[in-house]
C-alpha cells in the first residue's frame, strides 16, 4: 500500500508521516474532486470563495469595449460604466440571451444592442424601452452580477454566494503602482498541473538549467550542482511556505523558500534581486486555465523593462510564442550549447511544457510520487481539507473577515545563502526579529 494515498475517505487528509517515503497516487474520484471547478460541484464551490484575477486592467481601458471571457466555466462580460469602475455580468442578456459584449456603454451601464435592455454593474436592470410606459416589470429583472475590486493592475472578482471575504491584503497586492507590474499566459492544461509545478523546486536542477551562462550565476551552478535539495514544506494559516535547501559547502546552505496562497497564487523567486512574482493559476473552465504573474518588489520596479521582458514570450493576446503546436520550437542544437531543455530561457515556456505535457486533466492515478513531490502532497491536502471546510458550511483556509487578521508578513518568496548552523526555517524570522518587520527583511535579503 502506498504511504501517500488518502485512504480513509474521498475527503480524507494525509497525515505528515506520510510524507516520508515514495509512491502515492490519487483514485479517480479524488482527482476529479480537486480539478473539476464548474458550478455546483465540490472543488467548484471551493474555489469560488475566494476572490480570483478575471482579467487585467489593461484589457478594459476606460471608454473601451466590453471583455468577453470565461472564469470558473462561466460566460462573462467585463466592463467599465462611466466612471471608469469594472463591471463583471453573465454574458447572456437576462431578457433573451443575446451576447452583452456587443453592447453599448452609456446611460449608467451596458445596454444590450438587441432590444435596449441596460444593466448597471450591480446586475440592477434600469431600462427596458419595450415595455408599456410605467412598468415595474425591470424591478424584477436581475442580471447575475459579480464584485470586482482592481489591484495591481488585475481586475479580481468574487464569484462565490453571500458577502465576499475581505480581500487580502498581501504586500503584491496592497503596493503602490511603481513596485508591482502584471501580466499572464495563456495555459491549455487543468490549472493544478500549474499550481503543483510551483511547488515542485528540484525541477530547478534540469528544467531551468542554463548550460551557457555567466560566471557569477551561482545560482544555476549551485542548482545544477545538487541535484537533490531538502524539501521542507510547512503549512501556514495562508495555505505554506516551502523550503528548497542545497547544500554549497560544510558552513553554509543555499535556502530558497515560496509561498503558496489558498486557493491558486504561488510566490516564486527566481531572480535574486529582491523581486518575486506571484503566480496565480485560475482555471478558464476544466481544460484551459490562465497564468496571472504579478512582480512585485518593495523598493520598486523599472516597469518598462520589467513589463517588456515578461511579455516577451507571449503574442499580444497572450497565447505563448513556443507553445504544443510548435513543439515549444525545441532545438536539439540548444539543448549541447545553451539550455538543458533547448526552449528558450524564459521559464514560462519550460514550465508551460511541462505542465501541458501531462494532458488536459492530469491523470493522477497512475503517478509515483517521491521525495521531492512533498510540496503537491500538502498542496493538495489542503485542497481537499478546503473542500471539506466548503461542504460542512465553514469558511475555507485563506478567506479572511476579520480586519485584524487580514495581515501576511510570511507571504513571501526569496532565497539566501544561510550558515548551515541556523535552522533555515528560522533564518528570515530571525532578521526580522533585529531590526526590520519580516517581509521587509526577507526582501532586503538578497538585495
Ligand atoms: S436579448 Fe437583450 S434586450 Fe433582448
Ligand atoms: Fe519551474
Amino acid at each position: 500500500m502506498s504511504r501517500f494515498r488518502c485512504t480513509l475517505t474521498v475527503l480524507g487528509v494525509c497525515s505528515s508521516e506520510t510524507l516520508a517515503g515514495e509512491g502515492g497516487m490519487l483514485s479517480k474520484e479524488e482527482n476529479d474532486l480537486l480539478t473539476c471547478i464548474g458550478s455546483g460541484t465540490p472543488g467548484g464551490e471551493w474555489i469560488r470563495r475566494y476572490w480570483q484575477p478575471a482579467a487585467l486592467s489593461e484589457e478594459v481601458a476606460a471608454g473601451g469595449a466590453p471583455l468577453p471571457l470565461r472564469l470558473l466555466g462561466e460566460d462573462l462580460v467585463l466592463f467599465r460604466d462611466e466612471t471608469g469602475e469594472p463591471g463583471l455580468l453573465d454574458i447572456h442578456c437576462a431578457h433573451r440571451g443575446a451576447d452583452l459584449s456587443y453592447g453599448r456603454l452609456e446611460d449608467g451601464g451596458i445596454r444590450c444592442i438587441y432590444h435596449g435592455w441596460l444593466y448597471d454593474r450591480s446586475g440592477r436592470c434600469l431600462d427596458q424601452p419595450g415595455e408599456p410606459v410605467g412598468s415595474t416589470f425591470h424591478d424584477r429583472i436581475r442580471q447575475t452580477a459579480y464584485s470586482c475590486i482592481e489591484r495591481s493592475g488585475v481586475i479580481f472578482a468574487y464569484l462565490g454566494p453571500g458577502e465576499p471575504p475581505l480581500f487580502p491584503a498581501y504586500d503584491f497586492l496592497t503596493a503602490p503602482d511603481e513596485c508591482v507590474t502584471a501580466t499572464k499566459y495563456f495555459q491549455d492544461c487543468n490549472y493544478l498541473q500549474g499550481n503543483e509545478g510551483n511547488f515542485d523546486p528540484q525541477h530547478l536542477s534540469f528544467l531551468h538549467r542554463l548550460i551557457s551562462t555567466t560566471p557569477d550565476d551561482f545560482r544555476n551552478a549551485i542548482q545544477s550542482t545538487d541535484k537533490s535539495p531538502t524539501i521542507d514544506p510547512v503549512e501556514t494559516e495562508f495555505g505554506m511556505q516551502l523550503y528548497a535547501v542545497r547544500k554549497v559547502d560544510d558552513n553554509q546552505n543555499f535556502v530558497k523558500v515560496r509561498s503558496f496562497v489558498m486557493p491558486g497564487a504561488s510566490l516564486v523567486d527566481s531572480r535574486g534581486d529582491g523581486c518575486y512574482h506571484s503566480d496565480w493559476h485560475v482555471p478558464i473552465d476544466d481544460t484551459h486555465h490562465w497564468k496571472y504573474s504579478i512582480a512585485y518588489k518593495r523598493t520598486g520596479l523599472d516597469r518598462e523593462a520589467d513589463l517588456a521582458l515578461r511579455k516577451r514570450p507571449a503574442e499580444a493576446d497572450y497565447t505563448l510564442k513556443r507553445n504544443r503546436a510548435n513543439r515549444y520550437l525545441q532545438s536539439r542544437e540548444k539543448m549541447q550549447t545553451d539550455t538543458y531543455i533547448g526552449m528558450g530561457r524564459d521559464f514560462i515556456i519550460h514550465d508551460t511544457w511541462a505542465t501541458e505535457g501531462e494532458g488536459p486533466i492530469y491523470d493522477r492515478s497512475s503517478e509515483h510520487l517521491g521525495y521531492t513531490d512533498r510540496g503537491i502532497i500538502i498542496l493538495r491536502n489542503l485542497m481537499l481539507a478546503g473542500i471539506r471546510a466548503v461542504q460542512e458550511g465553514r469558511d475555507p483556509l485563506g478567506v479572511v473577515r476579520d480586519p485584524a487578521r487580514n495581515h501576511f508578513p510570511d507571504v513571501l518568496a526569496r532565497d539566501d545563502m544561510v550558515p548551515s548552523n541556523v535552522p533555515w526555517r528560522f533564518h528570515w524570522r530571525r532578521q526580522s526579529v533585529e531590526g526590520e518587520p519580516a517581509s521587509a527583511a526577507a526582501s532586503a535579503a538578497t538585495r
